[in-house]
């Protein structure tokens, strides 16, 4: 495992990030258990929940953080590992309603301290925005928490471009560090926006990636496994219709018609060189990527130790579009 420094002031993490959304849910606390134990036998430190998840499912409340709790607990690991985890997410019934009043973020960040078992989390982000809220007063909510000592660092996700540079520019000026992280939905594959089926989602795009570039700041990408689409194209694997509808289309194919020589070149599987690919990009990168069998994660896993050659990079940026409107 190699591991990658999210700003100057840290945290390093592993290249690789677990994704836990199901953890507790559609992957049971065993599965879920014998997942982390493998992530950490291999160097994985860096683990992405929200205190949302998965409150879509009967019995979902909160899962994920409760099993990752219960787990860091059991094996008396928690100084060990860094938890990204996130509040201020709308209800579920009114994903158009923002939730950012102090008094909802704090009762989340409390929520969350309480089902991970920790006085503070590593990095806390909120998971969407609410443009309507000076971001002066959301870093400020933010400082205070921090000052509390319940949280270590902050970050924004799906955060629209020109609001993370507003709340740059104000954290210049009030002398803090700011977002040190924005986590959006961002992979290899070009995305059909159609296929987007919520729509508070924000994914990267050109000038995105050219502010990163820029600036240095730290990404994590979501989906970044592309829901196993090149993966299991590649091994003739059947495909959801959500899957093809959000990557079907002639730029994903020509990739798809270039992985077997990658593959060969690199001796390494489609699924490792699709989560490389956002490890190599010109700024701190990490994928978030979740999975459902150990020989999925072992893959994942291979990525961290894999290294894009140039030409081959150069390649895939120069053909990549981001969104497909
Ligand atoms: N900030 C946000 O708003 C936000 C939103 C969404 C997600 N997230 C975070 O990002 C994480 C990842 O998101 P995600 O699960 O939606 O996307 P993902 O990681 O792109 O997709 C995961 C799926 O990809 C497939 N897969 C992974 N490795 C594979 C392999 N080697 N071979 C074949 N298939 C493979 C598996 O599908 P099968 O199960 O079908 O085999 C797996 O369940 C989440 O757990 C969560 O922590 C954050």
């Amino acid at each position: 495992m190699r591991y990658v420094l999210l700003s100057e002031t840290g945290p390093s993490v592993s290249r690789l990030c677990l994704g836990t959304v199901s953890f507790g849910t559609g992957l049971p606390r065993a599965a879920a258990f014998e997942q982390l134990d493998r992530f950490y036998e291999r160097g994985g430190t860096f683990l992405d929940t929200a205190r949302v998840y998965a409150a879509w499912l009967p019995g979902g409340d909160q899962a994920s953080e409760k099993t990752i709790g219960a787990w860091m607990k059991e094996r008396k690991l928690r100084n060990r590992i860094v938890i990204s985890t996130k509040g201020a997410h709308p209800d579920l019934k009114t994903m158009n309603v923002p939730r950012m009043e102090k008094a909802q973020v704090s009762r989340d960040l409390e929520e969350s301290l309480k089902a991970l078992g920790t006085g503070c989390i590593d990095l806390y982000f909120l998971h969407r925005d609410d443009p309507a809220v000076p971001v002066t007063e959301i870093l400020g909510m933010l400082e205070e928490f921090r000052n509390q000592g319940k949280l270590r660092r902050y970050g924004c996700s799906n955060w629209k471009l020109e609001r993370i540079q507003a709340a740059d520019r104000e954290a210049r000026r009030l002398g803090y560090e700011g977002f040190i992280s924005n986590q959006l939905l961002w992979s290899i594959a070009d995305i059909n926006t159609a296929g987007i089926g919520d729509k508070t989602m924000v994914a990267m795009d050109g000038e995105t990636f050219a502010y990163h570039a820029a600036s240095g700041k730290s990404v994590m990408a979501y989906t970044s496994a592309c829901g196993g689409y090149f993966a299991k194209k590649r091994r003739g694997l059947p495909l959801s219709p959500d899957l093809e509808t959000l990557y079907g289309g002639p730029s994903n194919d020509a990739l798809l018609a270039r992985l077997p020589a990658w593959e060969a070149e690199l001796g390494a599987a489609a699924a490792s060189i699709v989560l490389a690919y956002i490890m190599a990009a010109p700024f701190p990168a990490v994928p978030i990527a979740s999975f459902s069998s150990l020989a999925q994660l072992d893959q994942g896993l291979a990525a961290a130790d894999l290294d894009i050659p140039g030409d081959m990079l150069e390649e895939i940026r120069r053909s990549r579009r981001f969104l497909c409107p």
